[in-house]
């Protein structure tokens, strides 16, 4: 049964869950309630052993989620703004499971930035990515300058936010934003597919190599190395990689467990 709060829909199909931003009426648009029960939801699934990928998507096939709530921030002021959903933003940056974000549709502004929060990105055909910011009279807030930079490049980076250009899921692909691009609607179906592929692999040594990959955002090479160095010695004290050095001698599947 999907459990429902007031914006976000979760479906336990384990070892994967899918969790839909559920406010198509606005184009998914994200209030800071929603964005609230979103990092809620995603931490609930974090502490869930039995949980090993998510997938996050919108709800319609029009978007993913078309920004931050324009109506809500209209009228706020730079304490609302700057205390509103950060908090709740920093929260779902730190989910250690990894998650995978379907998108149909738009993603743009803090929908792209809530894209970009995710590891990998499966797009269908009807996608387009954007930071339209700036058509509003303001810039990308939660992240969209650092990431898309980072990802992308100065150059693509600075046109997509200083001329608020969507990208196409084709460009986007070509450009390196998404893994993959699939038939209109079919998103949700493969981004399940590819999480249930994370989901089968050993659970520790898929949450360290999260951590290690994002540690390549925030360090220097040579400290990044010596990061990746150390989770990878301390997988030694895990039972899956007993299990799966030995399977793999004996030319049998392995079984992992988790510890
Ligand atoms: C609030 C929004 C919304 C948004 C759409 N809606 N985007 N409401 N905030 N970001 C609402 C519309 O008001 C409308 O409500 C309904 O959703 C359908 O949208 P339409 O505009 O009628 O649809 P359409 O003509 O198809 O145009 C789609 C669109 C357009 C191109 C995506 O909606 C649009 O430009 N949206 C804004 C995109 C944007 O600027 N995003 C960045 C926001 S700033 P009604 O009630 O009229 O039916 C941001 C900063 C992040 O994200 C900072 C992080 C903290």
């Amino acid at each position: 049964m999907p459990e429902q709060q007031q914006y976000i829909v979760v479906e336990r199909d384990e070892p994967i869950a899918v969790v839909t931003i559920n406010r198509p009426d606005k184009l998914n648009a994200l209030n800071w309630g929603l964005v609230a029960e979103l990092a809620d939801q995603l931490e609930a699934l974090d502490r869930d052993d039995a949980i090993r990928c998510i997938v996050l998507t919108g709800a319609g096939n029009k978007a993913f989620a078309a920004g931050a709530d324009i109506a809500e921030m209209s009228n706020a002021t730079p304490v609302q703004m700057a205390t509103g959903s950060f908090q709740s933003w920093d929260r779902i940056r730190r989910i250690a499971t990894p998650i995978i974000a379907a998108v149909g549709g738009y993603a743009l502004g803090g929908g792209n930035e809530l894209a970009m929060h995710a590891d990998m990105i499966v797009a269908s055909e009807n996608a387009q990515f954007g930071q339209p910011e700036i058509l509003i009279g303001v810039m990308p807030g939660a992240g969209g300058t650092q990431r898309l930079a980072r990802t992308l490049g100065k150059f693509r980076a600075m046109e997509i936010c200083l001329t608020a250009r969507r990208v196409s899921a084709q460009e986007a692909l070509d450009w390196g934003l998404v893994n993959r691009v699939v038939p209109e609607g079919q998103h949700v179906e493969e981004a399940k597919r590819l999480a249930q592929e994370v989901a089968k692999q050993a659970p520790v040594a898929v949450r360290f190599i999260k951590e290690a990959v994002l540690a390549a955002y925030e360090t220097p090479l040579q400290d990044g190395l010596a990061y990746e160095k150390r989770l990878f010695a301390l997988l030694f004290a895990t039972e899956d990689q007993k299990e799966g050095m030995r399977a793999f001698l004996a030319k049998e599947k392995p079984t992992f467990q988790g510890r």
